[in-house]
């Protein structure tokens, strides 16, 4: 892919944990536009990954969007810069509604995008006096989606296993919901679920144990179940 098209790019990230080192030389690209999925086996660092492009988790090396180094910002700056996150634990305020957690997301100066939260999800707007707290994890899930969907100017959405634990029927409500998000946000995306992932990627970059084992087309992936079950494990060989 060319420079320019580009938006995320790591160099050489490690990140370690006490005496661990959790992310070894992680170099990748993202490419502007569309869902570039994050994949492993499960423990590989997939969510280290996301948290070291915020500066969450501590690392070294070389995170650039845009072309701008990342690095040296504060989280705050970071997410300043346009990067939302939806972590793998939802992280929505329990006692407080979906529409004050809608509001919390609300970043000044951006634009905010509540008509298109509220078509992908209308259950939302139904429930914006429902304490999030006691929503079910589908619908605390669009309400985590959500306030990173709400700002306008956040270019990229690192969104961590969004359809884990999910029935059937909201799985394929988020996959539509993300699948529309492709279209105003890059999203980088974690997803075990590889149906749902072979469905929405087009880009794969694959984690094992700390490192970068593969990236490229996701059908080259997928439809080489060989290829896959070496990256991706068992769940690769029986997924589809
Ligand atoms: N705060 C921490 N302290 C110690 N070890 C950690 C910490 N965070 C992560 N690790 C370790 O780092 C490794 C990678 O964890 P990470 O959560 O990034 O994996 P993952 O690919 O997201 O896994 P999963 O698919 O289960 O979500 C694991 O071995 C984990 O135990
Ligand atoms: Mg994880």
């Amino acid at each position: 892919m060319s420079e320019r098209d580009v938006l995320l790019a790591l160099r050489n990230v490690d990140v370690f944990i006490g005496e661990s080192h959790i992310l070894q030389g992680v170099s990748f690209d993202v490419r502007n536009g569309g869902i570039t999925g994050l994949l492993g086996r499960n423990g590989v660092g997939k969510t280290t990954t996301l948290r070291g492009i915020l500066g969450l988790a501590p690392r070294t090396g070389s995170v650039t969007l845009a072309g701008e180094e990342l690095t040296r910002l504060s989280v705050h700056e970071v997410v300043q810069r346009g990067v939302g996150y939806v972590p793998e634990d939802r992280d929505v305020f329990a006692g407080l509604t979906v529409a004050e957690n809608l509001r919390l997301a609300e970043r000044k100066g951006s634009e905010l995008r509540y008509d298109l939260i509220y078509e992908l999800f209308p259950e939302l707007k139904q429930r914006a006096a429902q304490k999030a707290g006691t929503l079910s994890g589908g619908q605390q899930q669009m309400v985590s989606l959500s306030r990173a969907l709400l700002n306008a100017d956040n270019r990229i959405l690192l969104v961590d296993e969004p359809t884990k634990g999910l029935a059937p029927l909201v799985v394929r409500n988020v996959t539509e919901a993300l699948r529309r998000a492709a279209e105003v946000a890059t999203i980088l995306l974690v997803e075990q679920n590889l149906s749902v992932a072979h469905a929405l990627v087009r880009d794969v970059i694959v984690l094992d144990q700390g490192r970068v084992t593969f990236t490229g087309d996701v059908d080259e992936l997928m439809n080489d179940p060989a290829l896959a079950r070496r990256h991706l494990g068992l769940a690769a060989a029986v997924g589809h």
